[in-house]
């Protein structure tokens, strides 16, 4: 790694912490520790992208995420040789959809998003039911399964991928906009949705409609209900998911 990068980046860090109340005092020394720790796990041109990132979203991914990141680029690299586009459910701020969007700039050296869409309510998770709760309780996780985490409006998200105009944005509950692309095929569909029912959605209108080899993946296995339903939906269909290092679920289309 660029030791310049390194700087860059705590710059950066530096940046969003004076401008994002949500980095707690206490989670600063942490952060610090994980960028420090940056060049021991990521090559150049994965900090180059992470720098953008954070410059554009404000979020600086802390280690977990970043390997993450780094898992997903490795998905998304298996697809690169297929046709078909590409879907994210849940956005957030955009983090994992600049990350997808820069490693496929890096392909297409004009890419302006188009073949890209994404879903989100813009309204953060919607109620908790029973099925997300079992299996959570006395976990961390608890603490953030509640209706209305993660909202951010679709304006911020706008602006944080404006270097890619062309991206689809589908903004309402899943599954509702769905029928919308129900023509189209996918290589690489990312879901993030958190909770079991729009996991289970995703899962069974996306897998369906990619081609050959295409894949499929969740963010975040320690969630329990969504686990379990990509688990359920797995069985249905009569394939083996695939758990990585970093707990992400994958299903790859025969
Ligand atoms: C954990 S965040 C996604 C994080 C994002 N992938 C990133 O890289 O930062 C979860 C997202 O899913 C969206 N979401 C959750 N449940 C949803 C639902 N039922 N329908 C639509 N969007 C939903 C939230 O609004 C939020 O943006």
């Amino acid at each position: 790694m660029v030791p310049d990068d390194l700087e860059n980046l705590l710059a950066c860090f530096h940046m969003t912490h004076s401008t994002r109340q949500y980095h707690k005092r206490d989670q600063y020394g942490a952060c610090i520790r994980t960028v420090a720790d940056a060049g021991k796990d990521v090559n150049a041109a994965f900090i180059d992208m992470l720098l953008r990132v954070v410059e554009h979203t404000h979020v600086l991914p802390l280690l977990k995420h970043r390997q993450r990141l780094l898992r997903l680029f490795d998905f998304y690299r298996s697809t690169i040789h297929l046709d078909g586009e590409i879907t994210e459910c849940g956005v957030f701020r955009g983090v994992s959809t600049l990350m997808i969007c820069q490693f496929w700039l890096t392909q297409e050296s004009d890419f302006d998003g188009t073949g890209y869409h994404v879903f989100d309510s813009f309204q953060g998770l919607g109620e908790i039911e029973e099925e997300d709760i079992e299996g959570a309780e006395g976990a961390a996780k608890l603490n953030m399964m509640f209706a209305g985490n993660f909202a951010c409006s679709i304006e911020e998200f706008r602006r944080s991928v404006e270097e890619f105009p062309g991206i689809a944005i589908y903004q309402g509950w899943i599954p509702s906009r769905f029928n919308e692309v129900a023509d189209r095929r996918f290589r690489f569909v990312h879901v993030d949705v958190d909770l079991a029912r729009p996991t289970y959605d995703s899962f069974a209108f996306f897998y369906p409609r990619l081609v050959p080899g295409g894949v499929i993946v969740r963010n975040d296995g320690s969630w329990p209900g969504a686990r379990r339903a990509i688990e359920r939906f797995a069985s249905e269909v009569g394939v083996e998911p695939e758990v990585t290092e970093t707990d992400q679920i994958a299903l790859t289309k025969r």
